[in-house]
């Protein structure tokens, strides 16, 4: 992340526009208990924690992200909201030191997906849960089912182009899921999809503002660089215009296992 922290409520509130759209689906099968014990792992800026600390009222939430910086801000959130039910922890989640049979539920919002090691990864929330405890998280969806990569992609300049892909899709098959999860541990994987919309802004040069400014684009280009990229993001997300917005289509799995 390369943003200064003056900007990271509104980078926040970016990734509410892209992810949200999700929640429901989530927190449905989360069916988060109110005095349960719950994991939120790569929680990020904690929009996900906050909500399961409300729901866990007599419970508790851990959040868990590898970026300091992201959790200094949601613990701003959550004492702006004054929960005092929700810890963030920094910590890589493949191998950090959870506390063993803790958690009753392990939830994640996009944040199981960036795994070198993603057995290791799920060896360990699976050793933080009790006997009995879930796994319910959202991982994105097979490429062609997301609008959104195609628009960042036409936008790169060409040094980031060249990047090998991200791991954005490292986990987007489920029977890929269906194995890793396996070998880690868990019982009774189940993938179903997930869509939803999501409205980048109003037309194609918002969006593209929206792009440039959102963390996950990568940051820092030079002016000329900028105005590339501006031009190419206003360009690709220009088919996508409706009387509603720029909207995009986004498809997710929403991952459940014991
Ligand atoms: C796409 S963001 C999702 C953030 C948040 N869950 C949300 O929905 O807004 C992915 C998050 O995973 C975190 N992350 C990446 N690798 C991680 C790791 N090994 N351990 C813990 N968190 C990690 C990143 O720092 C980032 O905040």
């Amino acid at each position: 992340m390369t943003v200064e922290s003056a900007d990271r409520a509104a980078d926040a509130a970016r990734y509410e526009v892209i992810s949200g759209g999700y929640d429901a689906a989530l927190f449905a099968a989360a069916a988060i208990p109110p005095a349960g014990r719950v994991l939120d792992i790569g929680c990020g800026y904690g929009a996900t924690s906050r909500r399961a600390a409300r729901l866990a009222a007599r419970g508790s939430v851990l959040g868990n992200d590898i970026s300091e910086p992201l959790l200094a801000q949601a613990r701003a959130f959550a004492d702006d909201e004054g929960l005092g039910n929700v810890a963030f922890e920094a910590g890589d989640a493949q191998t950090h030191p959870f506390p063993g049979g803790e958690f009753d539920v392990a939830i994640s919002r996009f944040g199981m997906m960036f795994f070198r090691d993603p057995v290791a990864a799920f060896g360990n929330v699976h050793r933080a849960l009790k006997a009995g405890g879930r796994l319910v998280f959202t991982t994105v969806g097979p490429p062609g089912g997301n609008d959104l990569p195609g628009i960042v992609a036409a936008a790169m300049p060409p040094a980031m182009a060249d990047a090998p892909p991200s791991d954005v899709h490292s986990l987007s098959r489920p029977d890929r899921i269906a194995t890793v999860l396996g070998a880690a541990g868990f019982a009774g994987v189940r993938s179903e999809p997930v869509e939803t919309s999501i409205v980048l802004g109003p037309d194609a040069e918002a969006a593209a503002s929206f792009v440039l400014a959102w963390s996950a684009f990568g940051g820092a280009l030079d002016e000329a660089a900028t105005g590339r990229a501006r031009a190419a993001l206003a360009d690709a997300a220009r088919p996508f215009e409706t009387p509603g917005g720029v909207r995009l289509r986004g498809t997710a799995w929403l991952v459940t296992a014991v």
